[in-house]
């Protein structure tokens, strides 16, 4: 049995490819299910954020997972696997292992160590959970990558300063509008007619910071009245002005920021759009949604200044300096975490020996204590009976207490090898359970 990853992300793939493999919540369920039905995969998992898709699988061989995978990632996304390939990448074992805890600490985000992928993280274990996708290796994998984003954001200083998608945004918005004032420097929006476009997590965290960063009142549409309303009733010091989507020609009118950040899966705003509206200022707009919100075709319309989640590499790299060097701390922890769950996999090869040395001291327990009860007669109560049971049972748990500790401590591969052979020679063990894929390695 082998781990594997394959995938794409901000490092390898631009938003354009990245939107055409994202999975809804929605076709979560069909596409584990469609993997999962590969022969190649015994066990799947899928990550999709807005700057990535990963699909972790336990398979038979790496060369038939990983194409199986390629084929499923093409016709997701429609796009020829010749096209795809360069965009994607593969890690196998140790390294897919490692990748995961990478993610989940936030160390592979754009912006790194947002919390965000932490719940993006343990929504990839639940719906696996609940699609039945995952068996024992992945489950335990996804459980500890869990474990390890939580350590390490409560054993160093990476998960200080509230870093997210959205706080980059706000401070492009604010980068941009420095550079329109002639400074290359962050610069407060007070002065912006501020509009906020979706009423989910991302936009909640947009308005957390938009009010850190000098705002005092936005506009927020929303598909629906209701979110909309609770999340103004959360800044009850920020002036917040609900609308439905029906108004957002209206506020792309009077308003000179606009972010979006919905889950809807076709452009909310596109060039035609903008075009029809009778404008006086220029107007600057920033997408975090993936796939986009806001269609290619603006970026370049007159009066406009476009931007959407690719183009927050460039406010991210400017701090990302200091954030590399927290970072580092969270290295050791990493590895200390990816060589924990490795030894527990390795451990898992000596199960159906251990298992087969039960059952074979077991029969012979059994056997001899039938003997000798026989022999006693009826003489011997029922009390005793059950204390030379428990005698016989005490011994042989005895016996097996140092191999079975010895054959399931952290050791090398072939150090572990060696004495699984030992022991099945000597004991003339037959292996029931060897093929029982939950267990074995390779
Ligand atoms: N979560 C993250 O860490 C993260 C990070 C970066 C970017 N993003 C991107 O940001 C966007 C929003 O993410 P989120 O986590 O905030 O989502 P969310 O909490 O699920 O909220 C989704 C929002 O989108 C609206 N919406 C859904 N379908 C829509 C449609 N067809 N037309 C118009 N509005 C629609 C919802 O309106 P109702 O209230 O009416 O349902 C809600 O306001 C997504 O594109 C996501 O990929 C997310």
């Amino acid at each position: 049995m082998h781990i594997a990853v394959v995938g794409l992300s901000h490092r390898t793939a631009p938003v354009e490819i990245r939107e055409k493999l994202s999975i809804s919540d929605q076709s979560m369920p069909e596409c584990l299910r469609m993997c999962k039905n590969s022969e190649e995969i015994h066990e799947v998992s899928i990550l999709s954020t807005c700057n990535r898709l990963e699909i972790y699988c336990l398979v038979k061989t790496p060369d038939g997972g990983i194409e199986a995978i390629n084929k499923f990632l093409s016709l997701h996304s429609g796009l020829p696997q010749d096209d795809l390939s360069p965009h994607l990448f593969t890690f196998n074992q140790e390294d897919a292992v490692s990748h995961l805890m990478r993610v989940s600490a936030g160390l592979d985000s754009l912006v790194l160590g947002e919390g965000q992928i932490l719940s993006q993280v343990k929504k990839m274990l639940r719906l696996g959970q609940e699609n039945q996708s995952l068996g024992p290796i992945l489950n335990r994998l996804l459980s500890q990558s869990v474990s390890t984003g939580k350590r390490v954001r409560s054993e160093t200083n990476l998960g200080t300063g509230a870093v997210s998608i959205s706080s980059a945004a706000v401070e492009l918005a604010q980068l941009k509008l420095g550079q329109s004032l002639g400074k290359d420097e962050l610069v407060s929006l007070e002065t912006e007619s501020v509009v906020v476009v979706g009423a989910g997590r991302m936009s909640r965290l947009l308005l957390q910071h938009l009010q850190a960063k000098g705002c005092s009142k936005v506009t927020l549409l929303n598909r629906s009245s209701s979110r909309a309303e609770s999340l103004a009733a959360d800044f009850p010091d920020l002036l917040v002005e609900c609308h439905l989507l029906g108004d957002l020609d209206q506020c792309l009118c009077n308003s000179s920021l606009v972010f979006t950040s919905t889950a809807s899966d076709e452009p909310i705003i596109d060039a035609s759009r903008l075009k029809k509206l009778i404008r006086s200022n220029s107007l600057r707009l920033i997408d975090i949604g993936v796939p986009r919100n806001i269609a290619a075709d603006v970026k370049g319309l007159d009066g406009i200044d476009s931007h959407d989640v690719d183009d927050l590499q460039e406010v991210v790299a400017r701090n990302q300096e200091a954030r590399q060097q927290i970072a580092l701390e969270a290295e050791d922890l990493l590895k200390e975490e990816g060589r924990l769950f490795l030894e527990w996999w390795d451990s898992l090869e000596a199960v159906p020996t251990i298992n087969s040395l039960r059952a074979s001291l077991e029969a012979i327990r059994s056997e001899e204590l039938q003997k000798a009860l026989s022999r006693m007669g009826p003489d011997f109560s029922a009390r005793e009976r059950k204390v030379v049971e428990a005698l016989s049972k005490g011994i042989i748990n005895k016996i097996l207490h140092a191999p079975v500790t010895h054959l399931r401590a952290a050791q090398s591969r072939q150090d572990r090898q060696d004495a699984l052979h030992v022991v099945e020679r000597i004991f003339e063990l037959e292996l029931q359970s060897k093929n029982d894929s939950s267990q074995i390695k390779k």
